[in-house]
């Protein structure tokens, strides 16, 4: 018995020895000290034995039993310490790397221009509105004096969607939804800014899609030095204290007088260069005293109330303003051209 005892720690000690793993130590636990191991049957045997050598052997295969777990004890730490080096070699962070930069985003050009365009009409009163992009042929042009039939009509060419439904040409039916919504009482103080839609061929300078922001203000003694006043201080915040606005007559069918604004040119201060085409001016955007046609259809009384409106596109404005060459540029995508507006 005694030499088995021997022989089963040899066999057991060289399996330890050869784990090459956790789990293979494990078996060779389950597989010496376990309950059906053949160290139990060993000792199940003692009974045969004489009365003098069964506490020797007793205690021999308890050593055996305690030499084994030690040794599968102590191995276990050994392969366990192993395998976290392993790991922490594996999952180890080279702090040296260079890091992978986080591209960082930022508002669109267009947007960043727009929300300049509402802060600075809000500081001067007025208030921010809405309306459809598909829009009735009424407000887009009926409501504001131009009647089915207009040739002025044919300057918008329009995207139909019904013979009475069409994607709005322009923001200034708002002018006339916000106005009947004030049911013939002033003031009205907005600024609507939105999408509009044209049925034209794309080029550097056509859009079949741009934007708009449309400005009205109707009250009891607006006039036409109020829209001179507002234009300037909004000319002179856009583009700079030293510019120069002037107004040239001109023809809206919902405006009377109508005028367009110009600034004078940035790169000749006024004395003429190929940006203005020699005139020192850039025209920038379309206005004039609200027709009474439309504040009447509005249901305003135009012997108590007058108005005035103006309508600018924001690409135009932002291509004078940073030197953009093409209008497609602000509907592309290309990042190279976004980023560089991030921190404009
Ligand atoms: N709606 C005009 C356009 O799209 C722009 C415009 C001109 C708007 C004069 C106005 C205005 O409110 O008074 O060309």
């Amino acid at each position: 018995m005694k030499e088995r005892l021997e022989e089963l720690k040899q066999e057991a000690l060289q399996r330890v020895r050869e784990a090459e793993d956790v789990k293979q130590l494990q078996e060779v636990r389950v597989a010496y000290l376990g309950k059906k191991g053949p160290i139990t049957e060993v000792l199940r045997g003692m009974g045969k034995l004489s009365a003098e050598e069964r506490p020797v052997i007793g205690q021999l295969a308890n050593d055996v039993r305690g030499e084994i777990a030690t040794a599968i004890d102590t191995k276990q730490e050994q392969l366990e310490k192993v395998a976290l080096e392993a790991k922490l070699a594996e999952e180890s962070i080279d702090v040296t790397l260079p890091g992978r930069p986080v591209q960082q985003g930022g508002p669109h050009l267009l947007t960043k221009l727009i929300e300049e365009i509402e802060d600075l009409f809000i500081g001067m009163g007025f208030e921010i509105a809405e309306g459809p992009e598909v829009e009735q042929d009424y407000y887009n042009f009926e409501a504001l004096n131009l009647p089915k039939g207009h040739p002025a009509r044919d300057m918008q060419d329009s995207f139909y969607i019904t013979e009475d439904l069409l994607m709005r040409t322009h923001t200034s039916p708002v002018q006339a939804r916000t106005m009947k919504n004030h049911e013939g009482r002033g003031p009205v103080k907005i600024i609507c800014p939105g999408k509009v839609y044209r049925r034209d061929t794309d080029d550097a300078t056509h859009s079949h899609q741009f934007t708009q922001i449309e400005g009205l203000y109707v009250d009891k003694n607006v006039r036409m030095s109020d829209l001179k006043g507002v234009l300037d201080t909004f000319a002179k915040k856009i583009f700079g204290q030293n510019r120069e606005i002037r107004l040239r007559p001109s023809f809206f069918p919902f405006t009377e007088p109508s005028v367009e604004m110009d600034i004078s040119c940035k790169i000749c201060l006024g004395s003429g260069c190929s940006v203005c085409k020699q005139t020192g001016w850039i025209e920038i955007l379309g206005a004039g005293m609200v027709h009474p046609n439309v504040l009447k259809m509005a249901g305003f009384d135009p012997k108590v109330y007058t108005g005035f409106a103006f309508g600018m596109g924001p690409e135009r404005i932002a291509m004078l303003k940073y030197g953009v060459d093409d209008i497609r540029h602000f509907y592309t995508n290309d990042n190279r051209f976004l980023k560089q507006f991030h921190n404009a």
